[in-house]
């Protein structure tokens, strides 16, 4: 099967203005797929994964799985893997581009004890080591040798062993899920501290002990992960994204609106929701949905990301956005990536007033905004820009936006159901 990725050079072209109303319907959650695809490689036995958001990502992941060797199909929602017969060299292009692919090291090792696998390369929210991943497979048994831009991995034995994964910037959630795969079919008991909290991790672990996997403890930072010798084919269902329902959250505020976001989970948006209320805007929660709508007001809030459970750093741009139309000065900190700010000058393009100090940005809000040309840069950076250029007055148009469709399915779809005026315009 063909893996088609939308045009590169797209942009959206926005008439600022309009106030957000109604339902939206939350996709399954990018972070958590992407492992979980990378997971089908632990079994020879078929795998099915429903509520699969139809992204450049997971078309990118489709495309390295059967590069693999792996048989698989995608409807724009089902995705079915089969990896009966795989080898352990993927493309190297094609993981290079996508630094998600790293996780596919760890099952590649645990299923055929060998993996050369393209070193992801830098991005532009920062530099994104693996040296932590790297870590906790050498525990393991692993002997790795980085050479000419691959990690080559080879594992005669994997056996059970203490990992601590902690790093300067905290947990590491792909190096947690490449260490679960890889510990799911090794030698005894592997016990990892300071693993990433993510709900995408404790997805991750669902699949996998639905696979036949011992693994406990998915959720807090200490996981205990007991090998089997295999594991077996499955369904599994992707919990929804909790980024993309966060990001029409802070759209409603921003907009003045209201909107219902169905099949969200309120218990995965703690920190954002809270940071909401605190800048004024109404959480309802009645009758098992989740609507948010703008008060009548909005305050400056000071935010610093974190890892799970604290702020996300895939939200600070969004609601750098929103703190543009705060009347006052609020900090935004960021503490997961050095260089995620790159959508502060393009926001200031529009007329926001912002300074960054160091890992802060400093956001003078409540100055009008008003429409422009803009360029995305990263995924969130370019959410943000969206987000600004629907509360801003006249024309906004987001250059570059496969950044967004990276992680965001449909989104002008979404967004035009829900009243505002956006148009994606092809690109050369
Ligand atoms: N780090 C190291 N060494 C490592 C790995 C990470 O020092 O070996 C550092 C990073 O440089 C960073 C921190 O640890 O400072 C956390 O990075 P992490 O490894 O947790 O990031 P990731 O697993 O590569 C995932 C998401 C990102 C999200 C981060 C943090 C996927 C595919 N990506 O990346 O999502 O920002 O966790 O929550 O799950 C996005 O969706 O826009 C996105 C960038």
């Amino acid at each position: 099967m063909m893996f088609r990725i939308a045009p590169t050079m797209d942009s959206f072209l926005i008439e600022g203005g309009t106030r957000l109303c109604g339902e939206v319907q939350i996709s399954g959650s990018k972070n958590a797929v992407l492992p979980i695809m990378a997971a089908t490689l632990l079994t020879a036995e078929t795998c099915v994964i429903r509520h699969v958001p139809d992204l450049s990502d997971v078309r990118f992941m489709c495309r390295i799985l059967t590069s693999l060797g792996a048989q698989v199909e995608f409807d724009g929602s089902t995705l079915t893997v089969c990896a009966a017969k795989i080898t352990g060299t993927g493309d190297y292009d094609l993981i290079r581009k996508m630094r998600g692919s790293i996780c596919i090291l760890g099952p590649l090792l645990a299923r055929l004890r060998t993996a050369s696998v393209s070193l992801p390369g830098g991005c532009v929210i920062g530099t994104r080591p693996i040296d932590l991943h790297l870590k906790g497979l050498r525990s393991l048994g692993t002997e790795i040798h980085v050479e000419g831009g691959y990690v080559k991995a080879h594992a005669p034995e994997l056996n059970g062993a203490h990992v601590f994964l902690g790093g300067r910037a905290g947990p590491t959630v792909l190096g947690t899920a490449n260490i679960l795969m890889a510990a799911a079919l090794a030698d005894g008991i592997t016990v990892l501290e300071s693993a990433a909290c993510e709900p995408e991790i404790i997805d991750l672990a669902d699949f996998l002990n639905a696979m036949g996997a011992r693994i406990q403890g998915a959720g807090s930072p200490t996981i205990t992960i007991t090998g089997v010798r295999e594991l077996h084919g499955v369904e599994h269902e992707v919990i929804p994204d909790r980024i993309e329902a966060g990001t029409f959250a802070v759209a409603a505020a921003a907009s003045g609106g209201q909107v219902t976001l169905r099949g969200a989970r309120p218990d995965h948006l703690g920190a954002v929701l809270d940071k909401l209320q605190e800048a004024g805007a109404r959480i309802d929660r009645r009758g098992g949905a989740l609507t948010v709508s703008a008060g009548s007001f909005l305050r400056p809030v000071d935010i610093t990301t974190m890892p799970y459970s604290g702020f996300p750093t895939d939200m600070q741009a969004q609601l750098m956005a929103l703190m543009c139309l705060a009347p006052g000065t609020s900090i935004i900190t960021e503490r997961i990536f050095e260089s995620r700010f790159m959508h502060a000058s393009e926001l200031m393009r529009l007329g926001a007033d912002i300074g960054i100090e160091g890992p802060s940005a400093i956001v003078k809000g409540g100055k009008p905004l008003s429409g422009a040309e803009v360029m995305a840069s990263d995924l969130r950076a370019s959410a943000a820009l969206v987000i600004a250029g629907i509360a801003a007055s006249g024309k906004t148009q987001v250059h570059r936006v496969y950044h967004l469709d990276r992680g965001y399915e449909r989104m002008e779809v979404k967004l035009e159901k829900l009243g505002a005026r956006i148009q994606r315009v092809p690109g050369e």
